[in-house]
């Protein structure tokens, strides 16, 4: 939900790029509720937003949470469906989850919000809702779901844990603020509990908002993760927006959640050179072992002088890569950092979130060829899987899934 639906542009307030606030530079953002919306000005005339006060839309053709530049916090929420939601039953739920949606992520309290004062800091709130296939089942819609959206086959790298993994609806909530995150979350999971109980929360972060702008995040084995992710308004309108098919699913997506461990006690074993051997990347630029700089096209026919490729064929690089941009996926991974074992031996990774038009074309043959031959499996284990189509967003008074449930 960027370009021409960006908050940007819609509330004619600040510059097009970047703006400095408070010594550093943040990200395009609006101000929330409670300022001047409709002043257009120059930079030097704008008053400094806050962090807290930026706001990203909820109405428009397409959800936000998906091509919205990533949030420092995130909280992924799956639900299992109780007995006896149905169709109406789920109309009336998304209705109320979406009303909640809207208001909160504009730095307005939800209706009846138990904790008003927690309501009015949107911090870039998105809330993006997510089906999974039981929703289609129980809402009597099988044949409306998308075929790709059905649990992944299972790989020989898979060590998956129930208490990741499935689920009917996912509710993904970002904000660069945690308090937002947190009150949202308590929110939307008080208001589904007629019609839902919760099957997991994955709580992840990234960078601050505003520690490193315009910068590719690092992931906790210290690798620049993000480098090669399609660009908005090119490969991205494509390979991830479903461009057309029925009006449910039009401008909707795809995400497939991978919860992946990394260990960092065998990871700190590595030297340096295996460390980037590994990836094919460099630690420091992110550039690729035969470039100098992060963007640079990596070679992977180039060969050192002992004969062999210098990005390792094994790499996680040339197993990943895509060429054909149709064929691309959108990577918007946070860390995770849980509770250490009782020795101290952290629980920690990745909860990988990849965004695609169709998971059989783009996502399936990736994972296949990483599933086989990757040096990162050594030190990184899918522990959850779930799949969910991402219905197109709503118009104001209308509510996310209403052309499919409605
Ligand atoms: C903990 C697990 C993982 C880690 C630490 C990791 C890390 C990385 C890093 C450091 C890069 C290079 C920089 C970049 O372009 O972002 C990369 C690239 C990539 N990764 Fe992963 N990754 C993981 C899992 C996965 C999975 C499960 C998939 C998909 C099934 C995947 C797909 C890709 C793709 C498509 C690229 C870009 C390749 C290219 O075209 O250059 N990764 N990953």
């Amino acid at each position: 939900m960027t370009s021409a639906k960006s908050p940007v542009s819609r509330r004619g307030l600040l510059t097009g790029g970047a703006l400095a606030a408070g010594g550093t530079l943040v990200g395009a953002v609006a101000v929330a509720a409670g300022r001047s919306e409709d002043t257009a000005a120059t930079p030097a005339q704008v008053p400094v937003a806050t962090v807290g006060e930026a706001i990203e839309p909820f109405h428009g053709v397409r959800q936000s949470g998906v091509a919205t530049e990533p949030q420092a916090h995130a909280a992924f929420v799956a639900f299992t469906l109780r007995p006896g939601t149905d169709r109406a039953a789920l109309g009336r739920m998304m209705r109320l989850l979406s009303d909640d949606a809207a208001r909160l992520t504009q730095g307005r309290p939800a209706l009846a919000d138990t904790e008003p004062e927690l309501g009015l800091l949107p911090a870039r709130l998105t809330v993006t809702f997510g089906f999974g296939p039981g929703l289609f089942a129980a809402a009597g819609l099988d044949e409306r779901r998308p075929p790709s959206v059905v649990d992944l086959p299972s790989f020989s790298i898979d060590r998956l844990q129930p208490r990741w993994s499935g689920g009917d609806l996912l509710v993904q909530i970002c904000a660069d603020d945690p308090i937002t995150v947190a009150h949202a979350q308590r929110v939307l999971v008080k208001d589904s509990r007629p019609f839902a109980t919760v099957r997991w929360v994955q709580q992840g972060f990234r960078r601050a908002a505003g520690a490193e702008p315009g910068r590719t995040q690092r992931n906790l084995f210290g690798q620049l993760d993000g480098t090669a992710n399609p660009k908005p308004g090119g490969p991205l309108e494509t390979a991830v927006w479903i461009p057309d098919g029925p009006d449910w699913l039009r401008d909707g997506t795809t995400l497939v959640l991978r919860r992946i461990s990394m260990n960092l006690e065998t990871w700190d074993l590595l030297g340096r050179t295996d460390r980037e051997f590994s990836v094919g990347r460099r630690l420091d630029t992110g550039a690729p072992l035969t470039g100098a700089a992060e963007h640079d096209e990596p070679d992977f026919a180039a060969v050192g002088p002992d004969g062999l490729t210098v990005i390792p064929d094994f790499s996680h690089l040339t197993r990943a890569h895509v060429s054909d941009d149709r064929f691309r996926i959108l990577r918007r991974p946070y860390n995770y950092d849980g509770v250490p074992a009782a020795d101290g031996t952290a629980d920690s990774g990745l909860i990988f979130a990849s965004y695609q038009a169709d998971i059989t074309r783009q996502f399936l043959p990736i994972q296949q060829r990483l599933a086989e031959r990757d040096l990162l499996n050594e030190w990184t284990t899918p522990i959850g899987s779930a799949v969910f189509a991402i219905p197109p967003g709503c118009p104001e008074g209308g509510w996310v899934g209403q052309q499919l449930l409605g």
